[in-house]
C-alpha cells in the first residue's frame, strides 16, 4: 500500500497493521536481550526450570530483583532503543504525516502474565487512550509490536477502530492509565494474532485494551510513541510533557541501609 492509502486508512480507522515490517530476526534479538538480563539473576539464585517457572520463582521469592530487572530492561535495553530510532520506523512516521517526529516517552517493553503481577492492572490494561497521559500532538502515534509470534491465547491488544474520532474522553489518570467510559458494542473490535516483525500503528486517541492471556506463556511486546513537533496545537500548547522521571530516595535508603 502506498503512503497516501496508509495515511487515509490511519485517518479513517485510527489503526493500521503492517505485517512483516521488520526482520523477525532483529525483533527476536530484543526478547533474547531482555531475557539475558533476567538470566543473570536466575543464575545468582540458582533458579532452574522452564522460562515461566524461572520468572515466577524470581517474582515470588525475590520481588525486588524481579522489579529491578524489569526496570533495567525498560529504561536501558540498548536493542530496544535502537529499534525505536531505527531509520525505517522514523521514515514510516514521516510517511504517515508526522512532519517532524520526536519520541515523546521512553520506549516501553512489556512482559505480561497473570502469574507475574500482584494486581490486574500490572498485566492487563483497561479500556484507555494513551493521549491523555502524553498530551502530545493531535496526530501522535503509537507503534506496538509483539516480540514473539502471538496467538489469540496470548491476548493481543484489542483495538476499537474509529474511536479516535471521539477525541480525548477523559482528563483523569488511574494507575498511570487514562481509563475511559466507552461502549464496546458501538464500535468494531479488532484483535489479531501477529507474527514476529509485524507492527500495529495507532492514533494515541484510539481506545484500546489488553487482551486476555489464557495460556501459560509470557506475552512479550513493546511500544514506542511519536509526536509531531510541527503540529499547530502542540506548538501552541508549548509542547507539554507530563511524564516524571526521577530517582527514588526510598530505594536509595533501602539499598544503602540494607545491612543496618
Ligand atoms: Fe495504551
Amino acid at each position: 500500500m502506498d503512503h497516501i492509502a496508509l495515511q487515509k486508512e490511519l485517518q479513517d480507522q485510527g489503526l493500521i497493521i503492517l505485517p512483516g515490517f521488520f526482520d523477525p530476526l532483529v525483533i527476536g534479538q530484543i526478547q533474547a536481550a531482555a531475557k539475558a538480563v533476567f538470566d543473570i539473576q536466575f543464575k545468582r539464585f540458582e533458579i532452574q526450570g522452564d522460562y515461566l517457572l524461572q520468572m515466577q520463582s524470581l517474582f515470588e521469592n525475590h520481588l525486588d530483583e524481579f522489579i529491578a530487572c524489569g526496570k533495567m530492561i525498560q529504561s536501558g535495553l540498548i536493542e530496544l532503543y535502537q529499534l525505536a530510532v531505527n531509520p525505517q520506523i522514523v521514515q514510516l512516521m514521516k510517511d504517515l504525516g508526522l512532519a517532524h517526529p520526536l519520541m515523546c516517552t521512553r520506549p516501553v517493553l512489556f512482559f505480561n502474565h497473570p502469574s507475574l503481577a500482584k494486581s490486574e492492572h500490572f498485566y492487563k490494561t483497561p479500556l484507555h487512550q494513551d493521549w491523555t497521559s502524553m498530551l502530545a500532538s493531535d496526530d501522535s502515534l503509537v507503534v506496538w509490536l509483539p516480540l514473539m509470534d502471538i496467538e489469540m491465547e496470548h491476548g493481543p491488544v484489542v483495538f476499537y477502530p474509529g474511536s479516535h474520532k471521539l477525541g480525548p474522553l477523559t482528563d483523569r489518570l488511574e494507575n498511570g492509565f487514562a481509563q475511559v467510559d466507552f461502549d464496546r458494542a458501538a464500535y468494531p473490535r479488532v484483535q489479531k494474532a501477529m507474527k514476529l516483525g509485524d507492527i500495529a500503528v495507532f492514533s494515541t486517541l484510539l481506545v484500546h485494551e489488553s487482551g486476555v492471556i489464557t495460556n501459560d506463556e509470557i506475552r512479550w511486546s513493546c511500544h514506542f510513541r511519536y509526536t509531531n513537533m510541527e503540529d499547530p496545537t502542540f506548538i501552541e500548547n508549548g509542547f507539554p510533557h507530563p511524564y516524571i522521571y526521577k530517582p527514588s530516595q526510598e530505594l536509595i535508603d533501602k539499598y544503602l541501609h540494607k545491612n543496618s
